[in-house]
């Protein structure tokens, strides 16, 4: 079988890498790719924005599925493009991507299908920006949610208790010549649950947790992730179980009764608050850097559950099942990440970070005309550990990412820290000889319900 795979960042290096374990291997292409990805696939030097020259080279390749990563080229009909052209894609159209091209219309899509979320008031005019705060944040006791209505690598949202900082945010928002929602602020741990469906089907990944805050602590401005962990030792069985039931499963309904099939991954940004599961914000793919963890601990095939979904017959597919192992993700950013990353500097070490067990991901990294690889973006590499637990996979992580050497750089040192000590032995025994050095099972993912292997797609 032969692969494209759009895009050239982490995630994209993340699906590549599992791809390539699948037996039998698929033949795999890129577009752009990046260097980590070349190592694995053929990279064309084409590029995200360029819905012509991508579907001339999936035609040209006769590639039997396309998979698109980011979240830019959905919104622009990449995946309309393809299907156009009798490509079998693996990425919703235009329209059902606005899911996360418009916040607004998440909302009225979420409204509709009865799911539960933030409650919001989207403003285009600054002067009703003082009332609309009024009206989610009554009291103004807790922080003010302030987002930029389309797409803007999760860099558009401002969550502050300053309410002058909030308003001037929106003005910022409005002045570029969009919308902003005002949303009521969700209190609560925040879980990534992908979800692949064929437009009526829907199976569950693993969940993740990511880290969307520069610094430690969650201090620092939003960026795109700065790090990622799965599975969640703290999660409530069910949890999986719950979000399908309550966000997956309507939502893909509604689009489906809209006419509008979700076809790709549905990723559920959630809360988790004391009044039960809300949605943050739904994305059209998979999640960066959350892929890193969910894929590397993903046990059966990945490009036969894409095919299925992308051929509308993911209900008769196997479900996915999960390594016991956990895995953490610490990215490595650029200096200057988020607000003015600095590109070009000379990045060694990678062998020194993954000598221990640990593997590089790459994400906006580049070769430069001295062939030397350098950063080429904010997040410029992740690095992945994996072990029995979370603090064994963690701790890898962490050296590997201290032994990356790229000027100015930064990484979160608390990546899953809080998660590893709240069960130091999370892992249930092997169950698959199959799989001798890493542990398996069906069951998806909380601790909790590990060794309860019901986990079945939904259809
Ligand atoms: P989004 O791009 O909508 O996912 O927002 C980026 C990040 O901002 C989220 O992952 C949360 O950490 C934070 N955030 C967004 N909406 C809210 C909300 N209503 N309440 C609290 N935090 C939020
Ligand atoms: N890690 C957040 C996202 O992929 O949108």
């Amino acid at each position: 079988m032969k692969i494209l795979v759009i895009g050239g960042g982490g995630r994209e290096h993340a699906i590549v890498r599992r791809l390539h374990l699948d037996s039998p291997a698929p033949e795999l292409h890129a577009a752009p790719g990046n260097p980590g990805i070349a190592e694995l696939a053929a990279c064309h030097a084409v590029a995200v924005d360029d819905l012509d020259g991508l579907t001339a080279l999936a035609r040209d390749l006769a590639a039997d599925l396309v998979v698109i990563g980011p979240e830019a080229p959905l919104v622009a009909g990449l995946g309309d493009r393809l299907r156009e052209a009798g490509i079998t894609v693996f990425g919703p159209s235009a329209e059902a991507a606005r899911l996360e091209g418009s916040k607004t219309w998440a909302k009225e899509i979420m409204e509709a299908a009865g799911v539960p979320t933030a409650l919001s008031v989207t403003v285009t005019d600054p002067a009703l920006l003082d009332a609309g705060l009024d009206r989610v944040n009554p009291l103004g006791d807790v922080p003010f949610v302030v987002k930029a209505d389309g797409l803007a690598s999760g860099k558009g949202v401002v969550v502050t208790g300053d309410r002058e900082a909030a308003l001037a945010h929106g003005r910022t928002c409005l002045a570029a010549g969009g919308s902003v929602v005002l949303e009521e602020y969700l209190d609560g741990p925040e879980v990534s649950l992908f979800c692949v469906s064929d437009g009526t089907a829907v199976v569950p990944l693993a969940p993740a947790q990511d880290f969307k805050r520069a610094l430690d602590g969650d201090e620092g401005p939003n960026t795109g992730g700065m790090g990622a962990y799965s599975p969640l030792p703290w999660a409530p069985a069910d949890l999986v179980d719950e979000v399908v039931r309550t966000v997956a499963r309507p939502t893909i309904d509604e689009l489906a009764r809209r006419g509008t099939p979700f076809v790709g991954i549905l990723y559920c940004g959630l809360a988790l608050t004391a009044r039960g599961v809300r949605v943050v914000e739904f994305n059209a793919r998979f999640g960066d850097p959350e892929t890193q963890v969910v894929l590397e601990r993903l046990a059966s095939p990945l490009s036969p559950l894409l095919l299925a979904a992308s051929e509308g017959r993911l209900a008769a597919q196997d479900a996915p099942r999960w390594h016991d192992e956990a895995a953490v993700a610490v990215v490595v950013a650029a200096a200057g990440y988020p607000a003015a990353p600095r590109t070009g500097d000379p990045i060694t070490g990678l062998d020194a970070a993954q000598a221990d067990g640990a593997h590089v991901i790459h994400a906006g990294t580049a070769i430069d005309d001295e062939g030397r690889l350098v950063s080429a973006g904010g997040r410029v590499l992740a690095v992945v550990g994996t072990g029995p637990d979370l603090a064994s996979a963690r701790a890898q992580a962490l050296a590997g990412a201290d032994a990356v050497a790229l000027e100015g750089s930064h990484h979160r040192r608390d990546i899953a820290e809080a998660a590893s000590e709240h069960a130091p032995a999370l892992l249930a025994p092997p169950v698959d000889d199959a799989t001798p050095s890493r542990a398996e099972s069906a069951a998806p993912d909380t601790a909790a319900d590990q060794g309860d292997p019901t986990q079945e797609a939904t259809a």
